[in-house]
């Protein structure tokens, strides 16, 4: 059975755009996020919608579809779930990278939706779906990727939480992440670091040091400090303009 289409203003008030990082993928993503959002809550008749991070690429994320893109070995032929999906940008990079099947997961009904449009857009196929990453199953040696989830304090947990359950099942952890507050270091394997391009508005900063690596364990984030970057509001469009440099 086919999924139910998009809401029409996920297409309406999003246009295609391709960031530098990863020019060979072409994203949806909002001019202005705000208004996205407050026309995403009246479209759907919510209060409380989560914030549209499926309308912006993350550097955590842009960050590890670069790094599939550039180690194919490591993606071709195997099955590849990307949790905590939004944009859907690191399972396209899987797709385009040569996985034998990607599918992603999202919490956020919406993401679910910008990941299937944004596949579509770019000519792969990802199995996008809603869920939540501790409820994730995979078989062993599939390789699971998650971009930039280490923001908040629960969302770190749960995340680390569903990815130490997985690495414990047999699957090969990645996570790209722009150092935020809740990133387990102590739990990091890195493999490569990018300078992403970013949101001032967003981010306070026009670059963001971004590590890709592998997850080695789970356990406590332990981490006190204020949480950066994706919050509650996330404070507009990100801008597509800047440079990669390693
Ligand atoms: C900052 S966005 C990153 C999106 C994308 N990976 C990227 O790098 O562009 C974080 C995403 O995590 C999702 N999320 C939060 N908690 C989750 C959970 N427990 N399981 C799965 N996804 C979750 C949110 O809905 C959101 O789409």
């Amino acid at each position: 059975m086919d999924p139910a289409p998009p809401p029409p203003f996920l297409v309406a008030l999003t246009h295609a755009r391709t960031h530098p990082v990863v020019p060979e993928i072409r994203l949806r993503v909002a001019a202005d996020t705000m208004a996205l959002w407050e026309q995403a809550e009246e479209a759907m008749a919510q209060r409380e919608l989560a914030p549209p991070f499926w309308a912006s690429a993350w550097p955590g994320g842009l960050a590890l579809a670069r790094y599939l893109l550039d180690h194919p070995t490591l993606v071709v032929g195997r099955a590849v779930v990307d949790v905590a999906t939004g944009s859907g940008v690191v399972a396209i990079a899987a797709a385009l990278a040569g996985a034998a099947s990607v599918t992603a997961y999202d919490t956020d009904e919406l993401a679910v939706h910008a990941a299937r449009v944004n596949a579509r857009l770019n000519g792969v196929d990802v199995a996008a779906r809603h869920g939540d990453v501790r409820d994730v199953s995979a078989a062993p040696g599939t390789l699971v990727t998650a971009g930039d989830v280490f923001y908040s304090r629960d969302i770190a947990t749960a995340m680390l939480d569903g990815l130490a359950m997985l690495a414990a099942c047999g699957c090969e952890i990645l996570v790209g992440d722009p150092y935020r507050s809740f990133l387990p270091c102590e739990h990091l394997e890195p493999l490569e670091t990018f300078d992403v391009s970013v949101d001032v508005s967003v981010e306070s900063v026009p670059v963001k040091r971004t590590v890709v690596a592998r997850l080695t364990a789970g356990g406590d984030t332990g981490a006190t400090r204020a949480p950066r970057g994706p919050d509650r509001n996330p404070g507009g469009a990100r801008r597509r303009a800047g440079s990669r440099t390693r």
